[in-house]
């Protein structure tokens, strides 16, 4: 395994990443950065950290933005005035497009850089459900998050969630007409034919997510809508 990351300069000095993983896709990136501007994601990000009531919280919480792709969500914490920020992503090219004051680490969410209980909040807006193993990656991840988070610390989640609003986006975004119709919609669709596998999966076992989370966290809020899961645990 090899290990580096970010420095302040955005320049890569380390990395953390098991030998033979590879990131997501040209082609999967391409259909990301089409699907949402920057500007549309950070408003998108601050709506929800608004729903999590995140601005009635200390601005010097020691934050990670786990999956934290080109950087957005670091950017919607810093503008509430979260200071103490880092993220993590398999991605070095993504991470490269952040400009920021966060530390970013090229690092898998399964096997996380930090110590034992040195971390106040780790979010994550949409990742999980990228990772190839449901049920054992998915237990490696919570499993790193409870080992990283200090006592009383929170996880934040915001992922992909099969109620009906969702279903009907992805029977609008399989018709051709209407991806020619909408670009929106056909980076959807490019975004879902890339990651199918992992997502179907992850969309088809609510009940088995819902119960590793509660195994790990004490819930403080978790609703369903608008075709995502929003969960906020604490470990205790
Ligand atoms: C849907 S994107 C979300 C990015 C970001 N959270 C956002 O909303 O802008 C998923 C991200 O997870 C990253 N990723 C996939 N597997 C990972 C892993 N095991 N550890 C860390 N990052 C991973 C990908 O490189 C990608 O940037």
């Amino acid at each position: 395994m090899s290990t580096s990351t970010l420095d302040d300069l955005g320049t890569p000095e380390l990395v953390h990443v098991t030998e033979g993983q590879t990131c997501s896709d040209d082609a999967w990136e391409a259909a990301y950065k089409r699907f949402e501007t920057p500007e549309e994601e950070i408003a998108k990000f601050l709506t929800r950290l608004r729903w999590f009531d995140a601005e009635q919280w200390p601005r010097d919480l020691e934050i990670v933005e786990l999956f934290c792709g080109r950087g957005n969500a670091l950017v919607a914490w810093d503008q509430l005035g979260f200071s103490q920020l880092e993220g993590v992503d398999l991605s070095a090219t993504l991470i490269s497009e952040y400009e920021g004051p966060a530390r970013c680490y090229v690092a898998d969410a399964r096997e996380l850089p930090f110590d034992d209980a040195s971390k106040d909040l780790l979010a994550v807006h949409g990742g999980l459900h990228h990772l190839p193993e449901l049920v054992s990656d998915l237990a490696k991840a919570l499993d790193e998050a409870a080992r990283v988070l200090r006592p009383g610390g929170r996880l934040l989640l915001v992922e992909p969630w099969n109620t009906p609003f969702l279903r009907m986006v992805h029977a609008a975004a399989a018709n051709s007409l209407l991806q020619k119709a909408s670009d929106k919609l056909e980076a959807f669709q490019q975004l879902y034919v890339h990651e199918q596998e992992t997502y179907d999966r992850w969309r088809s076992q609510p009940t088995v997510i819902l119960e590793m989370l509660r195994e790990r966290f004490d819930t403080e809020k978790c609703s369903e809508r608008w075709g995502k899961l929003y969960y906020l645990g604490r470990k205790s």
